[in-house]
């Protein structure tokens, strides 16, 4: 099936290299206007238009940009935990809300409780919504289980996700989230070392791990030894890093080549450094400082400067950050940590798209890529981070299909 998106008033194509990192970001051009061809899924051109297509959407007056990725969510999950934020926003510590029966603990009992439907269908609810906010590609990750089966469970639940969402889904195993109950930390890393990591790589079932390295949960030790388990199953290694305190993390991330670091709001001048000279990429997940009304950023703009690979995700969990938008992910990323809207929208699509190791894939408006494309009702793509819960999206293409089409906008399709 053809596709043609036609008489754009501006094309942000971010073509080029992916990642982008430094000096690049001075070459990103926005295209005036113009048509994107897609043929079988991928675009075939960018600029003019091709004849012979099936269906033509009018863009005329409208902005297209990349197709969002949300390279960090916490996706699958069941239910929400309102009564920890009242509490937190009255003064009490997220760290002392993680307790036996709160925090990630809650979470994993209400996913434990919940069947597969029902959380199948809950997700994918969210899923529906970040669809509407323009992501086109997001991660899921386990780490709601906390034990062998019960992770492998949230993450066969992950890709029965993926089969029933238009989005490309990518999921990551959170081996190591919080310290499960009657368990030492090495006891559980050597579960999840020795048979959760083979067992989910053997079924396919995700193409990352990550860790929660923090003092209410896992030390750097314990990444070690899941980076070593992951490198013999062929996953690649994230880290949640520094985000409560400043351990060091990120640091170690780049010296044993993770693909990513996350948070980073106590990493250090040092860290900067060590990430601006390495290919781990600086993820920034600005929605948890928001609502954990975090004091500490991270270095954003050093990071940018010095020349890090920064992207940014919504971090969608039920305890730091119940955001679902990409948008407001960018917004709260250039509102807290002074980036500009160019920085976040490069972020949230190309250099999200490499951490998930989709770059060759995604993120980007070029020949070749998959066709995934938000058309946007204003006239330049910082309207997004501008009004960010304006309803600026009419239209959202994923694999050259329209996946999303706003009430009203029926005209503009002809088929
Ligand atoms: O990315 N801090 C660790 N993990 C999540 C929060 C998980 C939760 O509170 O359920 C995060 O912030
Ligand atoms: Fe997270």
């Amino acid at each position: 099936m053809n596709l043609l998106v036609k008489d754009s008033r501006s094309i942000v194509t971010l073509e080029g290299t992916a990642p982008v990192r430094g000096a690049a970001f001075g070459d990103i051009e926005v295209r005036p206007g113009g048509s994107i061809s897609c043929d079988e899924g991928r675009i075939v051109s960018v600029g003019r238009a091709d004849t012979g297509t099936d269906a033509i959407f009018d863009a005329e007056g409208c902005t297209i940009i990349p197709g969002l990725v949300d390279c960090h969510t916490h996706l699958p999950f069941f239910g929400w935990r309102a009564d920890e934020d009242a509490a937190r926003l009255s003064g009490v510590r997220y760290e002392d809300i993680h307790g036996r029966s709160g925090g990630i603990f809650r979470s994993a009992a209400l996913l434990a409780e919940a069947s597969d439907e029902q959380v199948i269908a809950f997700s994918a609810r969210l899923a529906l919504q970040m669809l509407r906010s323009g992501t086109t590609t997001f991660e899921t990750k386990s780490g709601y289980g906390l034990s062998v089966e019960a992770e492998l469970r949230q993450l066969r639940l992950a890709r029965k996700l993926a089969d029933k969402v238009p989005q490309r889904v990518v999921t990551t195993c959170l081996a190591a989230h919080a310290i499960p109950e009657g368990k030492d930390q090495g006891q559980w890393i050597g579960e999840a070392a020795n048979d959760l990591l083979p067992a989910a790589a053997a079924e396919g079932l995700c193409s990352a791990v990550d860790i929660y390295v923090e003092s209410i949960a896992f030390a750097l030790e314990h990444a070690a030894r899941l980076a070593e388990a992951a490198k013999a199953a062929g996953l690649a290694m994230r880290v949640h890093a520094d985000q409560l305190a400043d351990n060091q993390t990120a640091a170690f991330a780049t010296r044993w080549g993770f693909r990513s670091a996350d948070h980073l709001n106590h990493s250090s001048l040092d860290a900067v450094d060590d990430l601006a000279a390495s290919d781990t990429a600086a993820v920034l997940l600005p929605g948890a400082t928001f609502t954990l009304r975090q004091a500490a950023k991270p270095p954003a703009r050093a990071l940018i400067e010095a020349g890090a690979i920064v992207a940014l995700g919504t971090d969608l969990n039920p305890g730091t950050s119940p955001i679902a938008s990409l948008p407001l992910a960018m917004a709260l990323g250039c509102r807290l940590y002074s980036l500009s809207p160019m920085e976040a929208l490069v972020g949230a699509t190309v250099n999200a798209a490499y951490v998930l190791g989709l770059e060759n894939e995604a993120g980007r408006i070029e020949s070749g890529l998959a066709a995934d494309l938000v058309i946007l009702d204003a006239p330049s793509f910082e309207h997004l981070v501008y009004r960010p819960d304006a309803d600026h999206i009419v239209a959202v293409i994923r694999d050259g299909d329209v996946a999303y089409l706003r009430p009203g906008s029926e005209p503009r399709l002809a088929r």
